[in-house]
């Protein structure tokens, strides 16, 4: 299987991917690193890893959302790649793009959603003042931070914590987690999402 990494930042979940797949975890090919953003770190990181197609489009060059994820699509379609891996990738995917692979994007975040969405997810749960944050890996849906979940793992603030404290217990557990949940979805141990209904509430409750 060929994969696509999309990063706009710094890269330490791509680094931590590309170890894992010297590490023969992850049995896939990183074919494309693909970023929005031409200083991402995340781009030298792919350069000096060997990955073989390392992009940089500019999304001010397209009139439109779809027309910059239709640019992405068509390095991913050239470069036969069959899913997808967001690496702290800050731009929302169009339906588009998803559409494109359905059920093939997967997302990483800083908290155990639905709790703490946005970019700020580690710094709100800090000053929410929660005693239990995380890290959760999902399908990306059209909904932003949203999606059928993959993996999820816990990470405890203690009372004498603090915040750069945490962010560094959140980016380790994501190093963890992400090449575990890639390679559960390289092996088919995910299978699509199945969505349930849930029965309506009837009755009086007492
Ligand atoms: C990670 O913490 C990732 O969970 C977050 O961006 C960071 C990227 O770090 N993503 C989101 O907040 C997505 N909603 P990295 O560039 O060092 O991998």
């Amino acid at each position: 299987m060929n994969f696509a990494v999309l990063a706009s930042g710094n890269g330490t979940n791509l680094q931590a991917i590309i170890k894992a797949i010297k590490a023969k975890q992850i049995k896939a090919s990183l074919k494309v690193v693909l970023s929005d953003k031409s200083g991402a770190f995340a781009l030298e990181r792919a350069r000096k890893a060997g990955v073989p197609c390392v992009v940089n489009l500019a999304p001010e060059q397209y009139l439109t959302r779809e027309a910059f994820d239709q640019a992405m699509l068509d390095v991913l379609k050239k470069e036969e790649i069959d899913f997808v891996v967001l690496a702290g990738y800050m731009r929302i995917l169009s339906p588009l793009f998803i559409e494109a692979y359905r059920h093939k994007i997967l997302n990483i975040h800083p908290s155990l959603l639905p709790a703490f969405k946005g970019s700020h997810a580690i710094k709100d749960a800090f000053q929410f003042g929660v005693k239990v944050t995380g890290v959760t890996v999902h399908f990306v849906d059209e909904q932003v931070d949203h999606g059928v979940i993959i993996a999820q793992s816990a990470v405890e603030i203690g009372p004498n914590d603090t915040f750069d404290m945490l962010v560094e217990k959140v980016h380790e557990a994501e190093h963890k987690l992400y090449p575990y949940a890639i390679n559960l979805f390289i092996r088919g141990k995910i299978k699509a999402p199945v969505v349930k209904a849930v029965p309506p509430v009837t009755g009086q409750h007492r």
